[in-house]
Parts: C-alpha cells; structure tokens; sequence
C-alpha cells in the first residue's frame, strides 16, 4: 500500500486499484483520483459552456497530488496567502491565472503577488489598497486588484462559513465602495480590474446564488465599473456537497450551479466570470481510513474511539458538521455508538448516535467527504504525527 508522509510532497509510488485496509497505516487520508477526474470533467464542461474560468481554492486541500491533476484541467488558482501563491505555481498553475484574498496580507506577500505577476489581489479594504498601491509605487510597478464587496447576501449556511454579512470581517462594504473605487481607480500604481465577491461555503441551495447575481448586476451598473475599465467578475465559491449521502450522490450541482448565474447575470460579455470553488471540486475524492482502538462502555452509550481525531478533521469540533462514518471490516448487526478521536479534548467528537454494524479493536472505519478541509486544517496539537494519505 503506497502511504505517503504528508511532508513528502511529491508521491511517487504507483496507484493501488484496490486499497488493502488492513495493511494501511492509519489515520491516512485516501483519494480516489477517479472520482476526482469525474467531478473535474463534469465542472469544467459545465463551466466551459458559459466560458467561465474555474478558480481551484487551494485552502480546501494543497494535498500535490490533487492540486497538479486539477490544473492539468486549465484551471486557475485562488490563494489566501504568499505560502498558496508560491505553492500554486510551483505546481504549474499559470501566473496570469492566479487570484490572491485574505483581509491581512503581509507586506511580503503583497510583494510576492507582484513580482510574480499574478492575475490579481483580491483587496479587501481601503487600508489594504492604499499599502498594496505604496508597495506598487516603491515596485515601480502598478498592481493588479479587484475590489472584495461584502455584498450583504445571506448564504444560510454555518455562522463560522458566512462571509457576506455585516458583522463579517471580509470585503468592503457597500458604504464604503464608492470611496475605495475612485481610490482605485484614481491611482497609476493601482489597475482596477474588476469586482470579486463570496458569499459563504457549503451552501447548498440556490437562492442565495440567485440573489448574488441580481446584486452583482445592480453593482456592476451603479458602480459604472465599464466606465472605470472593469474587465473581471470574480464570484467566489461555496457550492456545497452532499455530506449525509457521499455515495449515492457524489457530484456537486455544477450544471445547476453554474446555469444559475447564467440565467440571472447580466453584465457585458468581455467581463470574464470567475467562481472560486475548492469544496465542491475535493471534497467527495477524500476519505479518512482510521483503525478503531478501543470500544468503551459509557453511561448508556457505547463509545468507538479511532486513532484519527480532530487533528486529521477538525470540522466537527469547529462546526458541529456531520461526516458520514462506515465500518470497513463489519457485517455484523447495528448498534449505536458514539464515534470519537484519542484526543484531551471534549470536542473530539465525529459522530453521536450513530448506528455501525457492530465494532470492535482493529476494525477499519471511512470518514467520508473527507478531500476538502481536512488534510489542509490538519493540527500537530497533542504532538501528534503527521498523517499520510494513499491514492487510489
Ligand atoms: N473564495 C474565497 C474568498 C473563500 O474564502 C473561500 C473559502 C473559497 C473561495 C472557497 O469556498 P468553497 O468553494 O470551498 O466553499 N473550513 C471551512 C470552510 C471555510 C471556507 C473558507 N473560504 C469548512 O471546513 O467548512
């Protein structure tokens, strides 16, 4: 079984057809290439009919192995630090196709952005913009932005994953737009491209992507971002995927998703359209192979405890998210557990209440939609090892 240290970056054993769970080290995050290709073929059909431009969200999973299939698609990139941009290209995504976010880039990494002549720094405020246009000056090179609008659009999502609100650090709010614009659009060391927006991630209706598009409309014209030269439209991601069925449904909606802006966005067609989406693309090839240590008996509740914690997925102690969990190695009838990491801390939690047929020491467990924000939010508290992964 190839198992690869996660600090190896470049994995050089062969794929295994059939993975051998019992010979596995584990915890190990497994990716399934072929589900991966799949998704990658079914999104870029569907935004290519539109011709928009994907941007792959490097924070959702930086894991090389995904990342360079992913840009063999022609995909772009969307970075959130100088660590991601440097990445993005050292796996080949092309410069002019790389977006930087994040509302405290360092000098450094706004320094990095331009010499590495990336498509362009998603600002996020007027302080920022006035810090990248005097690193421009000194640069003695004009920087390329687009404007980041908290547009005020509710994503009725997790609170931790809302971005598009007032009480959100991110963007620039729609009071402040007119000021930060002509400021953009004023300076020689400052190239206004365009406007980008994200509303939020693991939204999984369509709604509030209806209502971003009617209100990128309303911005686009009374913003007169065609009169200020504005070439970009950047909208983010946050489709989100199927958690509680991964199996039966292992495609996000691209065609829905997609067609959505289609239908309700109206701005001239030499604006390109870029979504930023990292979940949607990731989330189903990934899954976490754990070992079951020890089952315990509780007060009126049977306890799974796994050699994966929230070290290898943090997502449910941070946003009481759901994975679905299978037993690998049982066929044995259902009981009820709680499934829960080795870690000191309450919190260290996968699953209460949950039926698996029935487990014991050296059983095998999945965590399923694993591929995005696990491996990448990965923690050494406790002094943990690093985890692996294996691809299959
Ligand atoms: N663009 C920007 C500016 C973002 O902040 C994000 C995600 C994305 C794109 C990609 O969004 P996606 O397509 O993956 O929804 N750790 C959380 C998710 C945090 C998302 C942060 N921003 C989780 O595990 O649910």
């Amino acid at each position: 079984m190839p198992y690869i240290p996660s600090s190896i970056t470049q994995p050089k054993t062969p794929l295994q057809a059939m993975p051998d769970y019992s010979q596995m080290q584990t915890p190990c995050y497994l990716y399934d290439l072929a589900l991966l290709r799949e998704t990658l073929d079914i999104a870029s059909r569907s935004a290519r009919q539109y011709n928009y431009q994907i941007h792959y969200a490097l924070k959702a999973n930086n894991n090389p192995a995904l990342t360079t299939l992913i840009s063999s698609y022609g995909m772009g990139a969307d970075c959130v630090s100088g660590n991601e941009v440097a990445e993005a290209l050292r796996i080949g995504f092309p410069a002019k196709e790389v977006v930087f976010a994040g509302v405290g880039k360092s000098d450094s990494e706004i320094q990095l952005a331009l010499k590495e002549d990336i498509l362009c720094i998603n600002c996020e405020s007027l302080e920022e913009l006035i810090v990248t246009e005097e690193i421009a000056r000194n640069m003695q090179k004009a920087a390329p932005v687009a404007i980041r609008i908290n547009p005020g659009v509710e994503a009725k999502t997790h609170k931790y994953i809302t971005t598009g609100l007032d009480e959100n650090k991110f963007g620039v709010h729609l009071s402040q737009i007119q000021e930060v614009l002509d400021f953009a659009s004023q300076s020689p060391w400052l190239k206004l491209m365009g406007l980008h927006f994200h509303i939020g991630s693991q939204i999984t209706s369509m709604e509030p992507f209806e209502k971003l598009a009617h209100r990128v409309n309303e911005l686009w014209t009374t913003l007169e971002m065609d009169k200020r030269g504005g070439i970009l439209l950047n909208l983010g991601g946050g489709l989100g995927v199927n958690y509680q069925d991964p199996t039966g449904d292992p495609i996000a909606p691209f065609d829905e998703y997609f067609g959505v802006f289609a239908k309700n966005l109206k701005v001239p067609s030499h604006v390109k359209v870029r979504f930023e989406l990292g979940r949607s693309l990731v989330a189903q090839c990934g899954k976490i192979i754990t070992r079951v240590l020890y089952t315990k008996k509780g007060i009126n509740r049977d306890f799974v405890i796994t050699d994966a914690g929230m070290t290898e997925l943090m997502r449910p102690a941070l946003y009481q998210s759901k994975h679905h969990i299978t037993n690998l190695t049982s066929e044995l009838p259902e009981q009820i557990y709680d499934v829960v990491g080795p870690i000191c801390e309450s919190s260290d939690v996968f699953a209460k209440d949950i039926s698996l047929p029935s487990t014991s020491r050296g059983h095998i467990l999945a965590i399923h939609t694993c591929g995005a924000y696990s491996e990448s939010m990965m923690l050494h508290y406790n002094m943990r090892d690093k985890a692996g992964f294996v691809l299959v």
